[in-house]
């Protein structure tokens, strides 16, 4: 068995589609989509029936052909399942599964894709909110490989020996993705399954939300503390309360009256703003979106053909079925005149989704989706649950863009599914305020990005229960840095923005809020790379020396793109967070960013040798103009360092038309040249500092 775990020639995937023959009795068909990419039916009746993919964009010039397949894998039932066994080789890890709570390195785990609102989870929770049918392999060697069972029913993720899926519903096929690296299947999974898509830049700044911040006089309250205590932010997130009777696309006339004058202000003030939408309709004769729903039968159905009606926030509701295209359009629609309202982003909850006194806390499977037939016809919610979320985020999406031609759409999702990272950022739901969950915050966003999904953050602080100040500090010392960094809590909590809690823990929080405004050039590049390749933001250190066994299952240091790397002090207490560093001459970078070294609630920065970190000035949101830039460099032994800076307007889309700068910085001892090599865009005009780390730290 061993040589069929390497990568195979062409005679030796003969010999391996003769296993998969053998062991499943029926003949696999084997269709080669892209360089390094298979799709294996279990035999051709799975193919002719396969469904359509909700995670592959497009269709796809499949060659049915033997081809290179790297991997040992055999179809099978199990428990009366379709499954499918991939083995592996010893030496061997594991990541992905998407959004999981526990340590990076997946190996003994198992996950069930059931998307489910898991309110205060924990390592018991097999399921979250959302569904990632992948799991990424890293070989002894380096190399890599990825295998994603292309189905939405339930399904178990189980690596407890080798890789297997067993899902519900009919065959399904598993594709196979072959790499030199583990970046390499990333970027190839990509472009089956899309990249992120382009940010607004203030979607990069920090977010401050609580469950609620209402009236509307507290939301400006919370925007003016901010710019008074100079602690940086862009966002202030409007949470159910904003809605009269907490019916989606409505505003409480009591306590929000005049939303347009309250965003004006808090435009004046350069914050943006974010508002939830839920998917459970109020059934509520009268009420404009119950009623345009009502007009195209848009809900989903229960068993009988009748509108399902369930409890969500506002009393009984009924659900717009997604995976119809006149419902997504309809709900589209419905963002045109509530953006009028000047909200610039919108945030999707509770769309697992998730149904009040339920037995599953969903709708049942039984349910009825009149599907559209590119997405596999009317079927069962079992069928489409995994996927609500994601469509009803795609329909999000495409209204914000079409109501807001000229800007990029930020749209959060809780729910979602392998490809939803199209549509939406996410985060990480009812987290809990604890060391624990401050400490698995890193890991898990690492397995999002690790599949698919670059724009994740958790709630920094915890939604559930208080915590200390302590926790807090540490927590927002290292979070500023995630992908998508917002502090939130959840209905009668402390409070707890940066200033709620002791002195030292609003120093810590100002301190860490402003290195990541400083990182933003950086950010931005490696977002930039994240939309263009699909690489993540955040990266797990073993992509610095896949090789290196010792880098396998570091969770609480990581990569931001590939030049800075982060480590952070997880557990209770002032020790200096230590990890295993990958080889090479890292510099410590914390105090050049972070302003001081001596925070022990401020994670440790490194960066890379022959890297290049460029940096701007302090600022209190990304609408702050700015004209100083500094440049951190760590030459290599020859003297050299090298690093990308990429700057567009960070709003509009002008960068299709050539509206971007692409820079190398390059630096040879004493001297930085900045080359042009894509883009029209001229280059900030600022002031250069250089700091070279090696020198300054002799
Ligand atoms: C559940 C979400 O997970 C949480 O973030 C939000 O605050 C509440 N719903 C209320 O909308």
């Amino acid at each position: 068995m061993a040589p069929l775990f390497q990568r195979t020639t062409f005679l030796s995937s003969l010999v391996l589609s003769l296993l998969v023959i053998a062991s499943s009795a029926t003949a696999a068909v084997f269709e080669h989509l892209s360089v390094g990419v298979v799709r294996i039916h279990a035999d051709a009746t799975a193919r002719d029936s396969a469904l359509p993919s909700f995670s592959i964009v497009g269709p796809l010039p499949a060659t049915t052909t033997l081809v290179e397949a790297p991997v040992a894998l055999v179809f099978m039932r199990r428990q009366g399942r379709h499954a499918a066994r991939v083995a592996i080789a010893s030496g061997t890890d594991l990541y992905g599964t998407g959004e999981v709570f526990g340590p990076l390195r997946r190996n003994g785990t198992r996950t069930i894709c059931w998307n489910t609102d898991s309110y205060a989870y924990g390592a018991k929770n097999l399921s979250l909110y959302q569904s990632h049918p992948w799991v990424l392999a890293v070989r002894a060697d380096g190399t890599a490989f990825g295998v994603l069972a292309d189905t939405s029913y339930r399904c178990l993720i189980d690596l407890t020996d080798g890789i297997l899926f067993a899902a519900d519903g009919p065959a399904f096929p598993i594709i196979i993705i072959e790499g030199d690296s583990p970046q390499q299947v990333l970027v190839r999974l990509a472009s089956l399954i899309g990249t992120m898509p382009p940010p607004p830049r203030w979607a990069l700044g920090y977010h401050q939300c609580r469950y609620s911040y209402t009236p509307d006089d507290r939301v400006l309250e919370v925007a003016r503390t901010f710019r008074e205590k100079r602690i940086p932010c862009d966002v202030i997130w409007w949470d159910i309360d904003y809605m009269d009777g907490y019916r989606s696309f409505t505003f409480q006339p009591h306590d929000f009256p005049d939303p347009q004058a309250t965003n004006d202000a808090l435009h004046a003030m350069d914050f943006r703003s974010i508002a939830i939408v839920d998917p459970g309709i109020a059934v509520l004769p009268g009420y404009h979106v119950y009623d345009s729903g009502n007009a195209i039968d848009a809900w989903v159905r229960d068993r009988d053909g009748l509108p399902f009606v369930g409890k969500v926030w506002p009393g009984d509701c009924v659900f717009p079925d997604f995976t119809r295209a006149d419902v997504r359009r309809w709900w589209s629609g419905l963002y045109w005149e509530f953006l009028d309202s000047g909200l610039d982003g919108i945030w999707n909850d509770m769309n697992e989704p998730a149904v009040f006194e339920t037995a599953k806390w969903t709708m049942p499977e039984d349910n009825v989706h009149l599907a559209d037939d590119e997405l596999g016809g009317p079927g069962t919610h079992a069928r489409y649950h995994n996927v609500y979320g994601m469509l009803m985020s795609q329909a999000t999406f495409e209204g914000v863009a079409a109501a807001r031609p000229d800007r990029r759409p930020f749209v959060l999702t809780r729910a979602s599914f392998l490809g939803g990272h199209r549509y939406a950022a996410t985060w990480t739901g009812d987290n809990v305020a604890s060391w624990e969950h401050l400490d698995a915050s890193i890991p898990m966003v690492l397995n999002l990005g690790l599949s698919g999904q670059p724009f994740a953050g958790p709630d920094i602080g915890g939604f559930c229960e208080a915590g200390d100040g302590d926790m807090f500090a540490r927590w927002m010392g290292f979070g500023a840095l995630f992908p998508f960094a917002r502090g939130h809590t959840g209905k009668g909590n402390i409070d707890k923005e940066p200033w709620a809690f002791a002195a030292h823990v609003e120093t810590t929080s100002r301190r860490a809020l402003e290195g990541r405004y400083r990182l933003l050039p950086y950010l931005y590049t490696v977002f930039q790379e994240a939309w263009t390749t699909g690489l993540p933001v955040w990266r797990p250190l073993f992509f610095a020396d896949p090789a290196d066994p010792s880098l396998r299952a570091v969770d609480d240091a990581w990569l931001i793109g590939d030049d800075l790397l982060v480590i952070a002090n997880t557990d209770p207490g002032d020790g200096s967070p230590t990890t295993t560093l990958p080889s090479g001459d890292w510099r410590d970078v914390t105090g050049d960013v972070f302003g001081t070294r001596d925070d022990p609630d401020l994670p440790r920065l490194m960066l890379k040798d022959g890297a290049v970190l460029p940096l701007g000035p302090i600022v209190q949101s990304t609408a702050e103009p700015w004209d100083i830039l500094t440049v951190l460099v760590n030459p290599d032994e020859a003297g050299r360092a090298e690093g990308r800076w990429y700057d567009d307007d960070g709003e509009g889309h002008g960068y299709l038309d050539g509206d971007f700068g692409d820079w190398i910085l390059s630096f040879e001892r004493g001297r930085l040249d900045r080359i042009r090599t894509a883009g029209a865009r001229n280059a900030p005009d600022c002031e250069t500092i250089i700091i070279d780390v090696e020198q300054d730290r002799r």
